[in-house]
């Protein structure tokens, strides 16, 4: 199956790559018509027909559901959760990255306009792996973006059990990957909650600016509240981030942030401009600077997670 958006309308269109095959000779352009506003558009189906050849393969087994996630925005969560997700791929791991967030800034990130993702699958629109893409070898997107303001309304009007919509969502998902990382927006709504309700393992990304523990604090409340529901979700990691070690401001922090959850540590992510000039190239860390301290530090935060020393080496 592959999917031809209108560019008149933006209604979505279901195509069989079979029947493709059979009308539209290699290398020939196409013109296609809307079913529902009758624009005439050219299509490339090379295209479409490429991006369907490698998928993911079906039933490895439970995978590992970990959200990247605080209240608090500009932390880092969404370039822990893409250089967390590419580092995985790259150690080997098949994995799919769920933004969650409606910036939808993680396809950005990867440099990559996906056609379709997270809304598709919660409203049904299109069939759940047509709303996912390959971002990478090892590495498939289940984008974000504003239309996910919508979903949420969604969400709202379900009158019983609505914190389980997406995890009924990816059920016929998931079982393909082996690490499942989730990027979200910041703030506290139905979708986060859809989230915790989803994922085993929360991952924490802290930055070591002033007040980082009050915002930590109140997050830990909130995921005690949600606990109360779910046992399964359990926070494993603090990640501390843009650690500064120019000043004394952000190792003071990870010393009282180390004393006070020292079972869920990791090592820090330093601060690394190179980190904020991937994402305009669409490139993840580990290929817009391969022997940056970021890469170095996201490696180390892929080996923990792994509990494998020499992954990455
Ligand atoms: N360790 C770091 N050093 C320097 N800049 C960083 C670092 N981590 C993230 N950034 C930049 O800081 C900004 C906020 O990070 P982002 O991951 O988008 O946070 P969030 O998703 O929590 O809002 C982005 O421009 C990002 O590129
Ligand atoms: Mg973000």
């Amino acid at each position: 199956m592959a999917i031809i958006v209108c560019p008149k309308c933006r209604k979505k269109h279901i195509v069989d790559s079979n029947t493709i095959k059979k009308n539209a000779p290699l290398g020939k352009k196409i013109v296609a018509r809307c079913k529902s506003c009758n624009h005439k558009f050219p299509v490339e189906f090379d295209k479409l027909l490429n991006h369907e050849k490698e998928k993911p393969q079906e039933d490895i087994k439970d995978p590992r559901k970990i959200c990247v996630t605080l209240s608090k925005g500009g932390v880092g969560k969404t370039t822990t959760s893409v250089n967390l997700s590419a580092g995985l791929a790259l150690a080997g791991h098949k994995v799919l990255l769920v933004d969650t967030d409606t910036q939808g800034q993680s396809s950005y990130t990867l440099g990559k306009k996906p056609r379709a993702g997270l809304t598709e699958l919660l409203t049904k629109e299109l069939a759940p792996e047509e709303c996912i893409i390959r971002a990478r070898k090892n590495l498939w997107l289940l984008a974000g973006g504003k239309s996910l303001a919508g979903v949420k309304r969604i969400i709202d009007k379900e009158s019983f059990g609505a914190e389980w919509t997406l995890s009924k969502a990816m059920k016929t998902l998931d079982n393909r990957y082996d690490f499942i990382i989730i990027d979200t927006a910041p703030g506290w709504d139905q979708l986060i909650v859809n989230v915790l309700f989803y994922a085993t393992e929360v991952l924490v990304p802290v930055a070591l600016e002033v007040m980082p523990l009050q915002g930590l604090a109140e997050f830990m409340k909130s995921l005690g509240s949600i606990q109360k529901y779910r046992k399964e979700i359990v926070l494993k990691y603090i990640v501390p981030t843009f650690m500064d070690t120019r000043v004394k401001g952000p190792e003071t922090i990870f010393s009282q942030l180390e004393k006070l959850y020292p079972e869920y540590m990791c090592p820090p992510i330093r601060y690394a401009e190179t980190l904020s000039e991937a994402p305009s190239y669409g490139k993840t860390i580990f290929e817009y600077a391969p022997g940056s301290t970021a890469a170095a530090d996201y490696k180390e935060l892929v080996r923990k997670v792994t509990l494998d020393e020499s992954a990455l080496l």
